[in-house]
């Protein structure tokens, strides 16, 4: 995770982001600091990266990268706002000695787009991510990438419709996605949870599962209920600030897949 020292919204690279509209920094650090405690009380290792100055989504950790194994790659950005990010996290990640350690040639905006469910990686493009990317990965990290489209703006990654709760299991929300990819997704997660257009609006599928608990925006009513019927633990966290640059939960964490 990366401390929202920096953070504010003074661009716009997404639907969610209005640079005239008031940021609190503090509570967004207060929010962030209550994120990080969570994951801690349920067991869970954080490790933080620093912030930069004139980085304001570098709180935004899930974009720093990838790492799985014994494999790790840092991001190429879309946008030249964030671009610095990607060798701040190579940064970052060198020093503290991941083994496998590669930049992105392609655009890759880390585990916003791409995302392990088990040993399978599901990839977003449309927005940020390319094809080429979803290549890329595939070459480095050894293992089939499967590429999926995204078709509404305001959930320009992967990481903000779709949310691995277990090695089989994912919660999503199938407008988001091409009709092609929605069919893909329907036939390989026959039992999925479907997320109500409520749950996707305020990025309730921005979340983290650790198989049993899952970490979660508290305005994602619905869907904490479905994943509580499904036996899972839902744990919901206030993100109101940092959804104003449209991140949550997920956005805000990079893990560290063994
Ligand atoms: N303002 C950031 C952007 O538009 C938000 C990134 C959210 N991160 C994520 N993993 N979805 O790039």
């Amino acid at each position: 995770m990366c401390r929202p020292d920096y953070f504010d919204v003074t661009y716009c690279i997404n639907p969610w982001m209005d640079p005239e509209a008031p940021v609190d920094r503090a509570l967004a650090l207060l929010q962030w600091e209550t994120l990080r405690a969570t994951y801690e009380e349920y067991g869970h290792k954080v490790d933080v990266v620093p912030g930069v100055p004139g980085l304001p989504d570098m709180v935004f950790a899930a974009n720093g990268g990838l790492v799985v194994g014994d494999r790790a790659m840092s991001a190429r950005f879309t946008h030249v706002q964030r671009a610095a990010e990607g060798p701040a996290y190579h940064n970052w990640f060198a020093q503290h000695g991941l083994a496998g350690l590669v930049d992105a040639k392609e655009v890759n905006e880390g585990e916003g787009d791409f995302l392990l469910v088990g040993d399978r990686m599901l990839a977003g493009m449309g927005f940020r991510s390319s094809l080429a990317a979803h290549r890329e990965v595939a070459q480095h990290f050894s293992r089939p990438v499967l590429s999926l489209e995204l078709v509404d703006p305001r959930f320009y990654h992967l990481d903000t419709v779709l949310l691995p709760l277990d090695d089989n299991t994912i919660a999503y929300f199938p407008p988001a996605f091409s009709a092609e990819s929605q069919a893909v997704l329907a036939e390989l997660f026959p039992d999925a949870i479907v997320a109500t257009d409520a749950d996707a609006e305020v990025l309730g599928l921005n979340g983290v599962s650790d198989g049993l608990n899952v970490f979660l925006s508290d305005k994602a009513v619905a869907l904490s209920e479905a994943l509580r019927a499904r036996g899972y633990n839902p744990i919901g966290i206030d993100m109101s600030e940092l959804l104003k640059a449209g991140g949550s939960v997920k956005c805000c964490t990079l893990e560290i897949h063994e």
